[in-house]
């Protein structure tokens, strides 16, 4: 329900034809796309226990219930976009609806929480164009990453799961001069949209951008001896193969190195016993078996969609 209730979301923001953000005004007629969306909420595979939703009226009475928040999102979006400022944007605003902040937390976190650099705002706002702009991470995340890299001193980098780019130009950014960021995904045309932005920011040269599974270029990175040697790992790709890329990369960081775990939370999901996908199951997974690694101390933030910061011991 969740994801779909955030896919409704970011359709509702968007023009179906162009990615293009629509205006206000455009968006007056949505009763007939949450009537369409109901339906689909109504047939959606989540699974539940037996008594729970299970009649036709349970399941409309829940789409209708999604769809009241839901227009009340669109509400609250569309009165923010009269700001110039990042509350406007659809990267800014997608956890407004948390489960675990409050609307008004959350904006006030987001108006006084952090500055960003235009170049990197710029990615972000060409990013909310994007159709799978619901990937990217949260602003407040990135800030946090500009401000631990450089008071560790980091100057290398693991980025696993880059998309447009966001994080990365982030993390380079952080890095400062003389800095690496080893940025790992599979789709090469997604992080083509980030690379004029990288250049714009004169960060590109600090981005080793290498397309393959990332789990194969890790490997290739331990087989030639980089062990040890990696200051800061961000882990953002598929969740399934989450427990893979934090063993490798535990390898690959130094001593007091960290390993940033996006997603834990998944929108609050992973405390609904019902939802029992394989995303969600691997996410819990993490947790817990960060929870008992006795190699490293670690911290679950409860903020953007939940992040886990690992210190190597
Ligand atoms: C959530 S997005 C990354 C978002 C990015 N960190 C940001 O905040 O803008 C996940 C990315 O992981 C990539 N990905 C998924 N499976 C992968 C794999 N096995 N190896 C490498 N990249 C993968 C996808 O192509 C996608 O670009």
């Amino acid at each position: 329900m969740q994801q779909i209730k955030r896919s409704m979301k970011r359709i509702l923001q968007y023009d179906d034809e162009t990615s293009e953000p629509l205006q206000p005004q455009s968006r007056v007629p949505i009763e007939s796309k949450l009537a369409s969306y109901s339906a689909k909420i109504s047939n959606s595979a989540t699974p539940k226990k037996e008594n729970s939703m299970s009649s036709p009226d349970a399941l409309m009475a829940s789409a209708s219930a999604a769809c009241s928040s839901l227009v009340n999102s669109i509400q609250r979006i569309g009165e923010t976009e009269k700001d110039s400022g990042v509350q406007g944007s659809f990267s800014a605003a997608k956890y407004r609806e948390s489960q675990y902040i409050s609307r008004e937390v959350h904006d006030y976190s987001l108006k006084l929480g952090f500055n960003e650099s235009q170049p990197l705002k710029k990615l972000r706002l060409r990013t909310d164009k994007h159709k799978d702009a619901v990937m990217m991470a949260h602003p407040t995340e990135v800030a946090l990453f500009s401000v631990i890299l450089p008071a560790m001193n980091a100057k290398k980098a693991i980025e696993v799961g880059v998309y447009t780019g966001y994080t990365t130009m982030a993390i380079a950014q952080a890095l400062g001069v003389g800095g690496t960021v080893v940025a790992l995904d599979i789709i090469n045309e997604y992080c083509e949209i980030g690379r004029p932005y990288w250049k714009e920011a004169g960060v590109d040269d600090r981005i080793d951008l290498r397309i393959g599974l990332a789990q194969e270029s890790l490997q290739k990175m331990i087989d030639n001896n980089e062990s040890d040697t990696y200051d800061f790992a961000f882990i953002d790709a598929d969740k399934a193969n989450y427990k893979t890329y934090y063993e490798m990369l535990l390898k690959l960081i130094r001593k007091n190195g960290i390993i940033a775990i996006d997603n834990v939370l998944w929108d609050g999901e992973v405390v609904n016993e019902y939802i029992t996908d394989e995303t969600t199951a691997a996410l819990r997974e993490i947790s817990a078996y960060v929870y008992l690694d006795n190699r490293v101390e670690h911290v679950l933030l409860p903020f953007a969609d939940g992040v886990t910061l690992v210190r190597k011991n």
